[in-house]
């Protein structure tokens, strides 16, 4: 199986990398731009073995796409590579268009060129996964789930970008035949996510005593999926999703902000004792421009038609979470040490 990844060098990808390479020991291409959030130190795992190989490529650039495609010579395309924090692309929209929108066009163009020369059989067997968000789908109330078949509405930037490019790789399905299946998945948490995202940075701050900045009243509900189990729902839906459909990715492990923060807090506090609960530390702000009140995924397509499971749930996988960033500085702190924390997304700065 060879399969070519876009942004795996990035949270999810690099998880998916390394589930592909080491745990299916399949052939694999990363195709990656390393853009601020590209990080081949995520990658340290799998660098030098024989069936893995880097690309550094915009996937905007056709000219790169065609060559990666016709050198390495895929089975699948798994779609990663986007712009992907909602603070960023309400601060500076246009990399959001040019890489979730254009960028996906340009690789499903690439893609389809390609398939099209394929003999019968590999014209078959090829599929296109296109990895998206359930932030398309907008906010909930208190009640109810997103489903396939929920309207898309999206409230920001970088989920409008992400509705653009779904309705791109369904309509290269439905108007040329391209074999692609699209998942939209919940939040993801775990190892090697970027420190400026909510859970790596409520570990870091709070590690470093830090205060922990809280948007509005924390009480926004996210629905909580570790970053493993998502690469073992892509890994499958990519070989056994249906041509044309869409897969909703989800743990049902709905959290608000702030319970989040305080679990984070109390596991810091049992696993590495500070002079005071770290929960004093924790820092209303202002909230986030058209911040979605609440996602919920209803992951019943994906249980019951592919027979997946989430193998953690949100405190396991907490947990596991915590250690890992206590026993990973070598992996943070330069990034920490980069990155400034200065806060995005807000119309006013100046009143942030
Ligand atoms: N993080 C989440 O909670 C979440 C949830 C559901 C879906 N998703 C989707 O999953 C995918 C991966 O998300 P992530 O959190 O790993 O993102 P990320 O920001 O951590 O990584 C994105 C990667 O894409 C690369 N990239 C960006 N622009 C590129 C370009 N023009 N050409 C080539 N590479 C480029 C970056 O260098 C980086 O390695 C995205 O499509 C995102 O929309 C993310």
């Amino acid at each position: 199986m060879r399969v070519i990844v876009t942004g795996g060098a990035g949270f999810i990808g690099s998880a998916l990398v390394r589930h592909l390479v080491l745990e299916q020991g399949y052939e694999v291409l990363n195709v990656d731009a390393l853009t601020y959030a590209g990080n081949l130190a995520s990658l340290a795992a799998v660098e030098g073995r024989p069936n893995y190989r880097f690309l550094r490529a915009n996937i905007c650039d056709r000219g790169a796409m065609e060559s990666a495609v016709a050198d390495f010579r895929p089975d699948r395309i798994m779609h990663l590579a986007a712009e992907s924090h909602v603070d960023r692309s309400i601060t500076g929209s246009a990399d959001f268009i040019e890489t979730n929108v254009i960028g996906t066009f340009t690789l499903l163009e690439t893609a389809r060129s390609y398939w099209s020369d394929l003999d019968a059989a590999a014209k078959q067997a090829f599929r296109f996964l296109h990895v998206s968000t359930d932030e398309v789908y907008g906010s909930l109330g208190a009640e109810g789930l997103f489903t396939e078949d929920t309207p898309y509405d999206p409230s920001s930037p970088y989920s409008a970008s992400k509705a653009s490019s779904d309705h791109l790789a369904k309509a290269w399905q439905r108007t040329y035949g391209l074999p692609v299946v699209v998942s939209n998945c919940s939040n993801n948490y775990g190892p090697y996510h970027f420190p400026e995202k909510l859970i790596p940075l409520t570990i870091l701050n709070a590690l470093a005593g830090e205060r922990l900045p809280v948007y509005g009243k924390g009480e926004n509900v996210r629905d909580w999926l570790y970053v493993e189990d998502h690469a073992r729902a892509l890994d499958l839906i990519a070989e056994r999703g249906r041509v044309g459909e869409t897969y909703n990715v989800g743990g049902r492990n709905e959290r608000r902000n702030i319970d989040v923060v305080r679990r984070i807090c109390s596991v810091l506090d049992e696993i590495t004792p500070a002079n005071r609960p770290r929960e004093e530390l924790i820092d209303f702000v202002t909230d986030r421009p058209g911040h979605d009140a609440r996602y919920a995924i209803d992951a019943t397509k994906l249980e019951t038609e592919l027979g997946w499971r989430a193998r953690e749930n949100f405190d396991t996988g907490i947990e596991k979470t915590v250690r890992w960033y206590l026993d990973n500085d070598w992996w943070w702190r330069p990034l920490r040490d980069r990155y400034t924390g200065e806060r995005l997304g807000l119309l006013n700065p100046a009143k942030g």
